[in-house]
Formats: structure tokens, C-alpha cells, sequence
């Protein structure tokens, strides 16, 4: 590969695991002296790290290859490849005019040796690929680390399934040493991510000892992770969570409805009532705990009184914050088979009314706040020259914008901006 020719411009849409991948993926490139530039036109090499998991995350894709065929036209040699979920949910956009490649989840490895010969085509998965022995080193002070990759739950609704395949598990050891490393390039914090992170299991080890042994390492300030599914928690989790100090009481457990009927036939396996016992335990054993959620409305079959039942748990669990979605109908997954489809524009609507009342939630929790102290450790610029950390939950507290990033200090919570709590700096902690 010519030496000159070796700029790429990455861009990555969706969720934490997307992002992750895409520093997977930029450690490779640098291994083989590529260089990051910020524009397609810079580019020799445009990559779109990409997600398939409702329609309007796709479309944006979709819109942006379109847009990249005036550059394609200008620039006919720059290599355009589509990394991630779409790559393999569809693999018939290796005809569309400015696609040369096609990269889902697991090829990334081979990807790096193909470019090297640059071809068009679909680059080969590894199916147990597991990235283990790839460190990456955002030089952030707060990080992503992946612990697993895939999902075995097949949600009806999901294509994860499909797109990343079945659920590995990455080994103790390479997890560890990937921690460190970020802790040495300056991570404070580390959010440990996979799809349903309870069931991280590898030769004994489960995922609520995986977190105490990365909450052992040095300089780990905050340990989070997401995200979590209902039916497998483990059981000493939330007294994992609660007695080190370091890692963050915050929870996202996903609900994704209220209604059991719908929660049947999203083969989710659990009903309300289980939900509703794991957050008092959760608020039981970690009082002042941030619990958030995802919720879908407008799946196939949801009456009216099917959503009122989502309202009301919403109303009565108060989640910290919650993720809502109208329900997208994804070709290959079992939902789309499903009659009583509901129509869009009244899943348009139950999504308004639902963000409603969750907004109120929000920032009736927020202003709860008011007149506590805190300890936030400082992660980055906000809003209008402010701050922006963490509380030892996970909440999100803005500050003045003399506080340094990467200290933690005792803020007390005097205002809320919009849904962020607001405080005054008191000292350092
Ligand atoms: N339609 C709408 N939302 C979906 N999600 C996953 N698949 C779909 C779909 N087909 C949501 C779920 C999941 C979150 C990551 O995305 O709520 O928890
Ligand atoms: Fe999709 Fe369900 Fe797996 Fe989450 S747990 S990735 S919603 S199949």
C-alpha cells in the first residue's frame, strides 16, 4: 500500500458497541500507519460504521451514501466500505454505486488485510472473533471496553441476533489488561459494554466477578456498564455494585413494555411484576441508585390498553431516564410476521405521550436533587462554557466551567438546566 494513500475518515452511527468497534477497528488502522483526517474529501479510505437496529438509523446511511456520490464522481478512487449491522443485514448494498466494500461485525481483522489488496466485495466474518487481544487506547477519560460480542436472547423484535451473532465471551485476563492500559493512557472512568453484559460468562468466571476485578485496578475512578437484561441478573449483582465503591449504582434495564401480553410476544421472559421486583431491590440495596430504561411502543398487537399499562409502569417505577422507540418493523425478525401491525402514525402518537410523561419523570427526579451534595468527577465540556462529570450513580451534573477535567469534587445541586442538575463547586473531593 502506497504510503500516501493511506488516509481514512470514520464515521459511526448507534449504540456504545458501535463505538467501541470503531476504536477496534482505528487501533488496527494505526498499526498499519493509516492516519485519521476529518472529512470524506480528505480521505483515501471512507468508512461508515453503521446500525440496523430500527429503520431511521438506517435511513440516515442510506442518505448519507447518496450524498457521497458527487465525491465518488470527483474522487473515483477513494474506497468507500460499509462497516457494522447494516454490512450484514444488507448485504445486497455491495451493487450500490458507491459502495466497495462491505464489512459486517466480525470481519474487522480480515478487513485490515484485505485493504491491503483492495478489492470490492464482502469481507469474511470470524465467527468466534472475540477481539480479545485488540487494546484500544482513546486516550478519553472516559472509556468504553467490550466484554462480550453477540446475543443469544433473540428479542422478536431484534435484529442484533442475526447481525452480530451468538454471544461470546471475551477472556478475564484480556480485560483486565485492556483496563489497565486505558487507565494508563488516562481513562478515569470505564463503561464495560455488551449486548446483555449479565450473561458474560468465561471458564467460572461470571460478570459480577468480572466487575470486581476491574473495580480492583488502580486509578478506575467509575465502573459502569450496560446493558442488562431482566431475565438473567445475576444475584449477587447489586451487592457487587453496592459495596465497591467505585462502581457506579446505575442501572439500564431495559423494560420495553408494561403490558405482559406484549412482553410475551416480544419473548423478553419476564413479566411486570418480576421487573418490578428487581428495582425495589435494586432501590433496596442501593437507595439513591439511577435506574434507566428502553421502551418500544406500537409493537404488533398493542392496544390502547396494552400502552396505558407501559404509562403506568413508567409512572410507577420513575425511571431516572428512559430510551423510547416506535416500534420499527425489521424484515427477518419473527415480529415481522406478526399480524395487527399497528399503524404508524398511532405509534407516532404513543411515542409523543410517552415521552410526555417520561419528561416530567425526568425532571421531577432532577429537581429531587436540589440541595444535595455530590461527588462529580469531571469528564468534559458542556453547554455555554460549563462542565460536564458524574455523580458516583452515573447522573450526569453539569458545574462551572472552572472545574478540571478528570478531578472529582463535592458539588451541591442548587438549579436544574433543562433535565441536568446543576451545582456549585464546594471543594475538592
Ligand atoms: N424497533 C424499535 N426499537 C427497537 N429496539 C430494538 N429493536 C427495535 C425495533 N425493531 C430498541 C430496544 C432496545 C434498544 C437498543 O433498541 O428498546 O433495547
Ligand atoms: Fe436485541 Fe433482546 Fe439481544 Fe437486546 S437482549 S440485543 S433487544 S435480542
Amino acid at each position: 500500500m502506497e504510503k500516501s494513500k493511506n488516509k481514512f475518515y470514520i464515521r459511526t452511527y448507534g449504540c456504545q458497541m458501535n463505538k467501541y468497534d470503531s476504536e477496534v477497528i482505528k487501533n488496527l488502522l494505526l498499526k498499519l500507519n493509516f492516519r485519521e483526517v476529518s472529512s470524506p474529501e480528505e480521505a483515501d479510505y471512507v468508512f461508515l460504521n453503521t446500525c440496523a437496529v430500527r429503520e431511521h438509523a438506517e435511513k440516515r446511511v442510506f442518505g448519507r451514501l447518496d450524498s457521497l456520490k458527487g465525491l465518488k464522481r470527483v474522487k473515483p478512487d477513494t474506497v468507500i466500505g460499509v462497516l457494522g449491522c447494516v454490512a450484514k443485514y444488507h448485504p445486497e448494498l455491495i451493487g450500490h454505486p458507491v459502495v466497495d466494500f462491505l464489512a459486517p461485525p466480525d470481519s474487522y481483522r480480515n478487513l485490515i488485510q484485505w485493504l491491503k489488496t483492495k478489492r470490492k466485495g464482502t469481507i469474511p466474518e470470524n465467527e468466534n472473533e472475540e477481539y480479545s487481544d485488540i487494546f484500544i487506547s482513546p486516550n478519553k477519560i472516559s472509556s468504553y471496553l467490550s466484554i462480550t460480542r453477540g446475543c443469544n436472547y433473540f428479542c422478536s423484535y431484534c435484529v442484533v441476533p442475526y447481525t452480530r451473532g451468538r454471544i461470546r465471551s471475551r477472556p478475564p485476563e484480556d480485560i483486565l489488561e485492556e483496563a489497565q492500559s486505558l487507565v494508563n493512557s488516562g481513562t478515569k472512568e470505564i463503561i464495560l459494554l455488551g449486548q446483555n453484559i449479565n450473561a458474560y460468562h468465561y471458564n467460572g468466571i461470571d460478570f459480577p466477578e468480572i466487575l470486581k476485578r476491574v473495580s480492583s485496578i488502580k486509578g478506575v475512578k467509575r465502573l459502569g456498564f450496560l446493558t442488562s437484561h431482566p431475565g438473567d441478573l445475576p444475584k449477587e449483582l447489586f451487592s457487587v455494585m453496592a459495596a465497591f465503591d467505585n462502581i457506579t449504582n446505575y442501572l439500564h434495564l431495559p423494560l420495553q413494555s408494561g403490558s405482559d401480553k406484549i412482553l410475551t410476544r416480544m419473548n423478553r421472559g419476564y413479566k411486570l411484576k418480576d421487573y418490578i421486583k428487581i428495582i425495589e431491590e435494586a432501590r433496596n440495596l442501593m437507595p439513591d441508585s439511577n435506574l434507566t430504561t428502553d421502551i418500544i411502543v406500537g409493537f404488533p398487537g398493542e392496544k390502547e390498553e396494552d400502552f396505558q399499562k407501559t404509562l403506568d409502569a413508567m409512572k410507577r417505577i420513575r425511571f431516572d431516564q428512559a430510551y423510547m422507540f416506535a416500534y420499527s418493523n425489521r424484515k427477518g425478525t419473527l415480529s415481522a410476521l406478526f399480524p395487527n401491525q399497528v399503524e404508524k402514525k398511532v405509534r407516532k402518537q404513543r411515542l409523543q405521550r410517552l415521552i410526555y410523561t417520561q419528561n416530567e419523570i425526568t425532571r421531577e427526579k432532577a429537581r429531587e436533587l436540589i440541595g444535595k451534595e455530590r461527588e462529580v468527577l469531571i469528564l468534559g465540556e458542556g453547554k455555554k462554557g460549563c462542565k460536564l462529570g458524574k455523580d458516583r450513580n452515573g447522573r450526569i451534573i453539569m458545574t462551572d466551567g472552572v472545574a478540571k477535567i478528570g478531578t472529582e469534587y463535592i458539588i451541591k445541586i442548587n438549579k436544574v438546566n433543562g433535565w441536568v442538575p446543576f451545582g456549585g463547586i464546594k471543594k475538592e473531593a
